[in-house]
């Protein structure tokens, strides 16, 4: 069954239509991207998947579940878990208290567990398997400021991952990262997709969507105008036209 389903989601901005009758699927596992030129509807549509918008038609199925009338916080305890385009953290604290705080929202009694006995120790351990993973070299008692922009990204993914969703929204994790970085961050993407975690990737670095995602919707004008295969995509005439160049 698939972990995400979206039929026929829209969304207007006064006349703007941002978003048009979007539909795909995805299995879990999978990596889908999500791509199209600047202002083409990609974030809009990842926000209408975590509730942050409310749809005007259609519908969002997650595990099966019509979503659509769920707040973002109900869809996260479902196991919906994403990221920001900028990278949003609790300023004055710690790198483990923001670690923890996206623990908290998807599960509370995991969290608190987290303080006690021997869950918090498997949490810990979890938490320094994924940055090593993500080869961040924090610490954690740092104070999330004292990190860089390319380790917040990466961050905000582990933090994502940390709430075991089932399904995860990535968007533009490369933004601002250097090739390694970049190689760290597709390390933890393809990690939790061998686990059986769903990933929808928002990103304008074509090689690392070519290379990691197992098909790709595109956006143009708020309207899909493809949706297949890397080989597919990157062949598609309208997709040259719009967006890839020639
Ligand atoms: N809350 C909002 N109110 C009004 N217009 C909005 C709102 N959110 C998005 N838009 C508009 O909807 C369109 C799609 O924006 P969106 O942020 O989804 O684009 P994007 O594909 O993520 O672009 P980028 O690659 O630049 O991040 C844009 O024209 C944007 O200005
Ligand atoms: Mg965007």
């Amino acid at each position: 069954m698939a972990c995400l389903q979206v039929e026929d989601i829209s969304i207007s901005f006064g006349g703007l239509k941002a978003v048009q009758d979007v539909s795909f699927a995805l299995e879990p596992g999978e990596i889908m991207g999500l791509i199209g030129p600047n202002g083409a509807g990609k974030t809009t549509t990842l926000n209408l998947i975590s509730g942050l918008y409310a749809c005007d038609t259609g519908r969002v199925l997650l595990n099966g579940k019509d979503v659509t009338d769920k707040k973002a916080y109900e869809r996260a305890r479902m196991g919906l878990g994403r990221t920001f385009q900028t990278p949003r953290f609790l300023s004055r604290s710690t790198v483990g208290e923001n670690m923890k705080l996206g623990t908290d929202l998807a599960d509370q009694m995991g969290f608190l567990k987290s303080f006690f006995g021997k869950k918090g120790n498997d949490f810990l351990d979890e938490v320094d398997q994924y940055l090593e993973i993500a080869d961040l070299t924090v610490n954690w008692k740092d104070d999330i400021s004292s990190l860089s922009y390319g380790q917040l990204k990466r961050l905000e993914i582990v933090r994502a991952l940390l709430s075991h969703p089932k399904v995860l929204l990535v968007d533009e994790p490369a933004a601002g990262l250097n090739a390694k970085e970049l190689e760290k961050s597709v390390a933890l993407m393809r990690h939790a997709a061998e686990k059986g975690v769903g990933i929808v990737l928002i990103e304008h670095k074509m090689d690392m969507i070519m290379n990691v995602c197992d098909h790709i919707v595109v956006l143009n004008f708020g309207k899909m105008i493809a949706h297949g295969t890397p080989e597919e995509v990157q062949s598609n005439e309208a997709v040259i036209e719009a967006y890839l160049g020639r």
